[in-house]
């Protein structure tokens, strides 16, 4: 392997970002990270606070480095910070800067379901994202992530707590299916893809080898801990996505479910070459409670 390229992440405090910045000091890999808010520096690790990643704070500091991994995204509207100002617009702002800085690729996170084809717009944002990076001429790697779970990330985090309350809901039937795949294993595909030239210009989904059904994901996540599993009408679901921004699930929480959106993992396989693990066996174990 090349010697390992420097690196900058946005979004740093959040789930992916806190994960990935935790390996890549381990391996003593030189990064900056940007975030809006103060957090706690690694090994390696220089830090930029900025809330708005204005040019003028963020060029000297970041000027050639060589990959950006830009994990900055929602995944809920509100009035002050809506899809096409973060997912899309942010790009736009990001590619900039990375050209201006001399950076050489973006690694981006879409979402699975992105297509050209789309209605919904949290993934007419991605796309438009992607769009941004494709056309940025910079080398990319765009990866379209199904939902990548750990021990600490918002949808494990929300299972818990239902587990804690002795009851777990499934909106409607729960018969629509996931491809999960564990965040240590989204780790080491993101290094890989910062180290290998085979992943440039490329678009790659980001799931696992499992495709099950969200049922059959509750049922085994919460074995052996006597919760109850209780399906709930998806109308009063949707109801109360619309009319409560705190609801547990968002619309596009919801959206995405049903979706039933599958992904190509062998591809993600083959280019890797990682053993990716099982979510059957994860979930069997135990080890995401
Ligand atoms: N996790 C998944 O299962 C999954 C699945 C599909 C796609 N993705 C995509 O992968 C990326 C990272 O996901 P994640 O799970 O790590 O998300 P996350 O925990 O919500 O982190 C996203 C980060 O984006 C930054 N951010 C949010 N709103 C912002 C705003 N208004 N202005 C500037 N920065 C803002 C925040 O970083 P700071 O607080 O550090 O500023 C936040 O921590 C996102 O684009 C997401 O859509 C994730």
């Amino acid at each position: 392997m090349a010697k390992c390229p420097k690196i900058v992440i946005t979004g740093a405090s959040g789930f992916i970002a806190k994960n990935l910045r935790k390996y890549l000091s381990k391996q003593n890999v030189d990064l900056i990270s940007i975030s809006r808010s103060d957090f706690k520096k690694l090994n390696f690790e220089s830090k930029i606070i900025s809330k708005n990643y204005n040019e003028k704070n963020l060029l000297q500091k970041i000027k050639n480095s060589d990959v950006l991994i830009h994990l900055v995204g929602i995944g809920k509207q509100s009035v002050k910070a809506d899809y096409d100002m973060i997912n899309t617009e942010f790009t736009k702002h990001i590619v900039k800067i990375s050209k201006k800085s001399k950076i050489k690729k973006i690694i981006y996170f879409s979402g699975l379901g992105v297509s050209p084809n789309t209605s919904l717009g949290y993934f007419i944002s991605k796309y438009n994202a992607e769009k941004q990076i494709i056309d940025s001429g910079l080398d990319y790697t765009i990866f379209r992530p199904s939902y990548i779970v750990g021990k600490d990330d918002l949808f494990t985090k929300y299972l818990k707590k239902q587990i804690k309350n002795g009851e777990i809901k499934i909106p409607g039937s729960g018969a629509y299916s996931i491809q999960p795949i564990h965040v240590t294993d989204v780790i080491k595909v993101i290094f890989e893809a910062v180290t290998e030239m085979k992943f440039n210009n490329k678009i790659i989904d980001l799931v696992g080898p499992n495709y099950i059904t969200f049922e059959k994901y509750v049922k085994l996540f919460s074995k052996g801990t006597k919760t109850k599993i209780r399906k709930i009408n998806l109308e009063d679901a949707y109801h109360d996505a619309i009319i409560n921004s705190k609801s547990d699930f968002g619309i596009d929480d919801l959206n995405i479910l049903i979706g039933n959106f599958k992904g190509n993992h062998e591809k993600l396989k083959k280019i890797s070459n990682l053993k990716f693990q099982s979510m059957i066996d994860l979930l069997e174990s135990g080890r995401l409670l």
